[in-house]
């Protein structure tokens, strides 16, 4: 035995759906290239396919179904509940399509990501894709961040951008998307759990530097 302390980080990921950000945790934990166990895989759906993707990886699965809950208070209360019994160190939104309460977000300040499908500040909330084709941008992207109370306006930690080709529709995009979603986020939770990114205030430390308001931004 070494003198070393492990001190590997435990994650917990809220799915709501497919869970394709959560099958590259998944793959980057196996290869052992995340630095982190993902301790639970929480759906507030029960079935969705991200559930059968854990279990077929041996990772505990709990369903927190929302509409058994009276308020979204106490739905939120009872994921704190479940999220601190696996004693995680942070939470990872993967399409979970949940508005938190401000409890919720503050609980888990400066260790709650989300992975969202513009490249924020453009296009907070919902058809991402649509939007950016619809006002003829010339590129469209993905954004991981901390989250705060505010809907999609936490501080960026990295972006990456794909082109708009003529023809795309919303469909083709997200798919075009969602293969730079699968880098970044896993990269970036990386970074957290090996003790090199800091929420301090509204900035973002990456090794003890602040990165730019949009985040660090992935290369072609
Ligand atoms: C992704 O587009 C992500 O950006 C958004 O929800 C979608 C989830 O996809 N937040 P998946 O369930 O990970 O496949």
């Amino acid at each position: 035995m070494t003198a070393e302390t492990h001190t590997e980080k435990k994650l917990a990921i809220l799915i709501s759906g497919s869970g394709t950000n959560l099958q590259a945790f998944i793959d980057r934990m196996q290869t052992n290239s995340l630095g982190a166990e993902i301790a639970v895989v929480i759906s507030n759906r029960p079935e969705v396919k991200g559930l059968q993707r854990a279990a077929d990886a041996g990772i505990a699965t709990e369903t927190i179904d929302h509409t058994g809950f009276a308020s979204r208070e106490l739905f939120d209360e009872q994921l704190i509940e479940c999220i601190n019994r696996y004693q995680c160190d942070a939470v990872v939104l993967a399409g979970f399509m949940r508005i938190l309460t401000p409890q919720f977000v503050n609980h888990f300040h400066g260790r709650l990501f989300n992975i969202h499908p513009s490249l924020l500040p453009k296009y907070p909330g919902l058809h991402t894709h649509q939007r950016a084709i619809d006002n003829r941008d010339k590129e469209a992207g993905a954004t991981v961040h901390f989250v705060v109370p505010e809907l999609d306006a936490g501080p960026a930690i990295i972006q990456a951008s794909v082109p708009i080709e003529p023809g795309d529709n919303a469909e083709l995009l997200a798919q075009r998307v969602l293969q730079k979603e699968h880098i970044i986020y896993p990269q970036a939770v990386q970074w957290f759990c090996e003790d090199r990114l800091q929420l301090t205030n509204d900035n973002v430390l990456l090794d003890n530097r602040a990165l730019p308001k949009t985040g660090f931004l992935l290369a072609e």
